[in-house]
């Protein structure tokens, strides 16, 4: 577990009038006595790692409650949070494509709780009943580098079409969906860009799929092998090519496919039964600021803000700039586990011709 903040606040101990001894910040579980609510917040993370301590050192820095974080992708958070839900281990979720988070809502893993900070948050970044809130928006694009294109004497791809140009074979790197939420938003995007039509998203991955050279774990991961030069182009979210870009990788550009590209809204949300309901509230009270939104540039995260008082790094892509579908990630959540099965068992499975 990366950058622990373990200040524990005991909770205080006072007798009442009456001689009962009671425990302010204690919590009744549900058949059992009270115990005690640790002064601490454990956050399943599914953005950057140097995001995620950013963010628990400035909300303990902020409040005086202790924060931990374990950064993982959409898929393995989601597995670990079901896997534990009879004793969970988090409070929080926060970070990664909203159709996760829709996902472990259809597995009823998150308890509703709508901030009063969420009022800020525009209706399109933040579920309908209140079990998650959108703290980021990131574009899914292109990232390209131009020296090893033009080595090949290919084009920069402008469109998903020409992704499958077999002049890109083994030269694209995409994440695997089972345990990528950015190669999740690429399929749900095929989906929508097929009129919603499995069958035919499907149908393109297995084009795409000789041209890719591996499917990795984490969605960011293209971009660092487009950078090394180990393939021509990343299918990643645009703000992690601008971040890989900022390493000093200046052969890097982003492209945006001109049919229309898919787009996360990273979430954030309670935990049910976690172990510390009543800091994991504030932790979500406190990411839905405008202060805790205008972290992520300080990082090299330039997602664009949910909050619109949040100030916008110009790093940020430019949201009207760009032609996005119509994402819906209740829609792409509800019919998640059925498309990562089969793209695992049809597409990624299947024999390279
Ligand atoms: O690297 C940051 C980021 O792109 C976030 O914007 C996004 O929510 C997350 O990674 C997705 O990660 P993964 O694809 O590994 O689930």
């Amino acid at each position: 577990m990366a950058s622990p903040h373990r200040r524990r606040l005991r909770p205080a101990l006072v007798f009442t009038a009456v001689g009962v001894l009671v425990c302010a910040g204690c919590v009744r579980p549900a058949g059992g006595a009270r115990t005690e609510e640790p002064n601490k917040v454990t956050v399943a993370c599914g953005a950057t790692e140097e995001w995620c301590a950013a963010m628990t050192a400035a909300f303990t820095a902020k409040t005086g409650i202790a924060a931990e974080f374990v950064r993982l992708s959409s898929g393995e958070a989601q597995a670990r949070i079901l896997a534990a839900r009879d004793n969970p281990e988090f409070d929080v979720w926060h970070g990664g494509p909203a159709d996760g988070y829709a996902a472990a809502v259809g597995h009823g893993l998150l308890e509703r709780y709508v901030s009063p900070n969420a009022a800020d948050i525009p209706a399109r970044y933040k579920d309908a009943d209140g079990r998650w809130t959108g703290v980021y928006v990131g574009v899914l694009g292109f990232c390209d580098n131009t020296r090893v294109l033009g080595e090949k004497r290919v084009q920069a791809p402008r469109s998903w079409q020409s992704l499958l140009d077999p002049a890109l074979k083994q030269n694209v790197g995409i994440a695997h969906p089972v345990t990528s939420g950015t190669a999740y938003t690429a399929l749900w995007t095929q989906v929508t860009l097929n009129g919603g039509a499995a069958d035919a998203a499907l149908r393109y991955m297995k084009q795409l799929h000789p041209n890719v050279l591996q499917y990795s774990k984490s969605g960011a991961a293209p971009a660092q092998q487009v950078a090394r030069g180990e393939i021509g182009v990343g299918v990643v979210f645009s703000h992690d090519c601008v971040a890989t870009r900022e390493q000093g990788f200046t052969d890097l550009t982003v492209t945006f496919p001109t049919e229309g590209t898919g787009y996360e809204v990273g979430g954030v949300a309670l935990i049910k039964g976690g172990p510390s309901p009543a800091a994991a509230k504030k932790y979500i009270d406190w990411a839905l600021t405008p202060a805790a939104q205008e972290i992520g540039p300080t990082v090299r995260s330039y997602q664009a803000p949910t909050n619109p008082k949040a100030k916008r790094s110009d790093k940020a892509v430019d949201l009207s700039a760009v032609k996005l579908i119509d994402y819906d990630a209740a829609a792409a959540g509800a019919l998640k586990s059925d498309l990562i099965r089969r793209f695992d068992a049809e597409v990624a499975q299947a024999p390279k011709s």
